[in-house]
């Protein structure tokens, strides 16, 4: 694994390894990705103090969130039907969380059914919720959710339409997804890709497909199209509070408003998240928004970060500005996409190498050290 030391080297192989339109499917973001670069920008922007003569430090990387323990305070992002960037890509990232106890998000969109990955995540399972249309089906998949082992429920607020991909569009995929002899090329292209699929069988919306009144292909992906397009207002957050008892967390909130009224509404956490860049093209860098949130929401309201996380020391960076937690989503896919199976526990071993790394530079053993961390001017 010495050829990919860092995540930006397995995106390169992943982007070789891929059909076309699957790397697209997991690379691009909105419109002219200006969202996609400024979250990059964005971390880059923010710098940490050295600090020097403090003797042997042995970083500890263990984390709590909402009274449970975490291998480190990073975790998986929910990736739909991310089975077409990776055959069972689900399941050996669950596998990985599980491995490493980091927390593994499970889409609503999935490609694997929640029963399974529940098992497979060992406890590290946490579910993410696109509110359906047809509320029987949100109080069907939490009551699964929960017995299949899944401790928090992350409730996307942030796609109230689809957005337009376009470096999607120009690969060819549509939405709802379907066979076309362009991709049917794309895949011939890349055999390792192309026999792990076969292998597999082709991706299916496996969490929803149960739900729907046909089991093909099509008919499935329609009816998952139509339920998931976002119905989601205050109102059905408050009769989903009742569905769900554990921890729930808002995923998408980027705006002071929207974070206190999730904060009167009985939310326990948020998720600052343009979406990975995939929403608005226009919207800021969660890192950006962060410290207007906290102001605002108090200390003790959980406050998680995702987009455009690449590296251990973007984790120290977006903690040292006072977020609890941070998810990556590309990261941990591009590491299946490139190794297969195995390249969920890759992308784990680097970003907790590069964590400790970074947190010896900065002096500190504990997360709980890192007020004053940024350097002036950050
Ligand atoms: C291919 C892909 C599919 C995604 N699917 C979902 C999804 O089903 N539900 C969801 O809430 N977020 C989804 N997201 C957003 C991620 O959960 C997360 O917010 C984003 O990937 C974070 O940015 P990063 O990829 O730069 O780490 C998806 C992101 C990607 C790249």
């Amino acid at each position: 694994m010495r050829r990919y030391p860092m995540v930006e080297d397995l995106r390169a192989k992943a982007r070789a390894r891929l059909p076309h339109f699957a790397f697209e499917y997991l690379d691009a973001g909105t419109g002219t990705e200006e969202c996609l670069a400024r979250n990059r920008a964005a971390f880059g922007r923010i710098a940490l103090e050295p600090r020097y003569l403090r003797g042997a430090l042995e970083p500890d990387l263990t984390a709590s969130l909402f009274g449970k323990s975490y291998g480190a305070p990073f975790g998986i992002a929910p990736v739909g039907l991310a089975s077409l960037i990776w055959p069972g890509a689900e399941r050996a990232l669950a596998q990985t969380a599980s491995r490493f106890s980091l927390p593994y998000t499970l889409s609503t969109v999935g490609g694997e059914t929640i029963e399974r990955i529940g098992e497979a995540a060992g406890g590290m399972g946490w579910f993410q919720l696109y509110t359906p249309r047809d509320e029987t089906v949100a109080v069907d998949l939490l009551a699964r959710a929960e017995r299949s082992g899944f401790s928090v429920l992350l409730v996307t607020v942030d796609v109230p339409v689809p957005s337009r991909r376009e470096r999607m569009r120009r690969a060819g995929i549509t939405m709802p997804p379907g066979v076309s002899p362009r991709l049917a090329w794309q895949a011939a292209q890349k055999p390792a890709w192309t026999l792990a699929t076969l292998r597999h069988g082709q991706p299916r919306f496996k969490t929803m497909e149960t739900y729907a009144p046909a089991r093909d292909l099509a008919s499935v992906a329609a009816y998952v199209h139509d339920q998931v397009h976002s119905v989601l207002d205050w109102a059905y957050l408050d009769r989903l509070r009742t569905y769900w008892k554990g921890p729930m967390v808002l995923k998408g909130v980027m705006s002071v408003a929207d974070a206190l009224q999730a904060k009167a509404a009985g939310v326990d956490g948020l998720l600052l998240s343009n979406h990975g860049g995939r929403q608005l093209d226009a919207a800021p860098a969660p890192v950006e928004a962060l410290a207007d949130i906290r102001k605002a929401v108090g200390d003790e309201m959980a406050l998680m970060v995702d987009s455009g996380v690449r590296c251990g020391l973007d984790i120290v960076r977006a903690l040292a500005l006072g977020a609890d937690f941070v998810l990556l989503g590309r990261a941990f896919h591009y590491g299946v996409a490139a190794l297969g199976p195995g390249g969920g526990d890759h992308v784990a071993e680097i970003l907790l190498e590069e964590t400790r790394n970074v947190m010896a530079q900065i002096g500190r053993e504990r997360f709980g050290e890192l007020e004053g961390a940024l350097a002036s001017g950050s």
